[in-house]
């Protein structure tokens, strides 16, 4: 096969077909072709084949384990998949430190999450609201079947609006509030939206009322993942003295002004806060992937809370009363702790039975406190002795490896950059050394 030639059918190939074109149209090293294999796994892999679409291999993550969580007087134990080395260490050394300190107070605002049906119609929006009660009633009736299951579970749909696009002429949108219990409410959201959409355009279309503007066209319908009203707020509070373990060179006051300072910095300023909710998300989407949650509609939504000011903010803001620190998180995490991966993927139900089977607002309780503790330990770092200290020294195994160096220099490298400045070009310097010494 050609190289830049198109791929016809590929899907319809067997794995082993799948490998065969892929390496006679690459030409990739022989090592690709091992690597594909070696990462098979040996009983499971139908099972890993079936979530995803013209699987030939596996990729691995580390699966971590940060412990001394405690989350509303409860203790955790959270599994985090993270491929930076630093972020595992950080979430349990500031979960330990605020163990010891009240632990993480987390509270659920609301759990209220949204679905858009669009259309187009050339009449005006103050007549679609005057038919609210019918509407009400198409809503209901299209979807009482699709939500039999969900309403026994004590959510459903709890409302609707509707509202015309900003700068698009007849552009509408029903915009409808759903519940959705234990489950992140993807399919249940869409599959509700569809149910409504022929019989909506239907009642606009016979009605005399409304059809004399012309007809109503489905343009389309889908879940939102932006969820402003399903968010989490996360608290930890201690008295200033009682931060001196994290302070460092600083007194615990000047430690506590310098991390509010550097908070307030990504309150103001986007370049910075982007970076510091960054750190945020080092722990949330750890213990989303673990979770088998989808980390892309969460990193959406909440992105796009943090620019809900017209301006991209920090999503942790600092308090210092007197002699009390304060520190708090607000984010919108849309999870689920039934449906999707969740009985599929073996690693996810070992994530869920090591946080004792949580449901969907105990998770979000446990991966806010997560994204909190890696943020705290990552400006602790920043305000105090700089990222690179502890950033390299954990990064300093990758290195060795990344360098192929045996146990022996492994074991040598760790002791000599106890107390040194960790960089590649040094870890590189250092085994060279070892070897003319050797
Ligand atoms: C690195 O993964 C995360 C940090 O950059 C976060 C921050 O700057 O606050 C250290």
């Amino acid at each position: 096969m050609q190289k830049n030639s198109v791929i016809k059918g590929f899907s319809k190939l067997n794995r082993d077909e799948k490998i065969r074109l892929l390496m006679e149209y690459l030409k990739p090293s022989d090592q690709v072709e091992i690597n594909l294999n070696r990462y098979l796994h040996p009983t499971d892999q139908s099972l890993f084949d079936d979530i995803s679409e013209n699987t030939v291999s596996n990729y691995y993550l580390p699966f971590s384990l940060a412990p001394n969580f405690l989350v509303n007087d409860q203790m955790y134990i959270v599994p985090m998949v993270i491929e930076e080395s630093s972020v595992v260490a950080a979430a349990s050394k500031a979960a330990s430190f605020w163990a010891k300190n009240g632990g993480f107070q987390v509270r659920v605002k609301d759990t209220i999450k949204n679905g858009q049906l669009f259309f187009q119609w050339n009449g005006p929006v103050s007549l679609l609201q005057e038919h609210s009660n019918q509407i009400e009633n198409i809503i209901e009736k299209a979807s009482s079947e699709a939500t039999i299951n969900m309403r026994a579970r004590g959510g459903g749909i709890t409302g609707f609006e509707i509202k015309p696009i900003d700068n698009m002429n007849n552009t509408y949108q029903l915009l409808v509030k759903f519940k959705t219990a234990n489950s992140m409410g993807a399919n249940f959201i869409n599959t509700c939206l569809e149910l409504i959409s022929t019989p909506l355009m239907d009642f606009i279309n016979t009605t005399p009322a409304l059809n004399k503007f012309g007809q109503a066209e489905h343009i389309m319908s889908i879940l939102s993942n932006y969820t402003p009203e399903c968010v989490v707020e996360c608290k930890v509070e201690c008295s200033i003295e009682q931060l001196a373990p994290y302070s460092g060179t600083f007194s615990p006051q000047e430690f506590a002004k310098r991390f509010k300072t550097g908070v307030d910095i990504a309150i103001n300023d986007p370049y910075r806060a982007v970076t510091h909710n960054k750190g945020i998300f080092n722990g949330i989407d750890a213990v989303v992937l673990a979770t088998g949650n989808d980390f892309r509609a969460v990193e959406a939504g909440a992105q796009a809370f943090a620019a809900r000011s017209g301006q991209y903010r920090s999503l942790t803001h600092c308090k210092i009363d007197e002699n009390t620190f304060t520190y708090t998180l607000e984010v919108p995490l849309a999870l689920g702790t039934v449906g999707g991966l969740t009985n599929i993927h073996p690693m996810v139900k070992n994530a869920f039975e090591i946080l004792g089977n949580p449901g969907a607002e105990e998770l979000m309780r446990i991966v806010a406190a997560a994204g909190m503790a890696n943020n705290f330990g990552a400006v602790t770092s920043l305000v105090t002795t700089g990222i690179q200290k502890g950033h390299m020294k954990l990064h300093l195994g990758n290195i060795l490896t990344a360098l192929n160096a045996t146990e022996e220099q492994k074991t040598k490298a760790l002791a000599f950059f106890a107390d040194q400045t960790v960089s590649y070009s040094a870890v590189q310097t250092f085994l060279e050394e070892t070897k003319q010494k050797a």
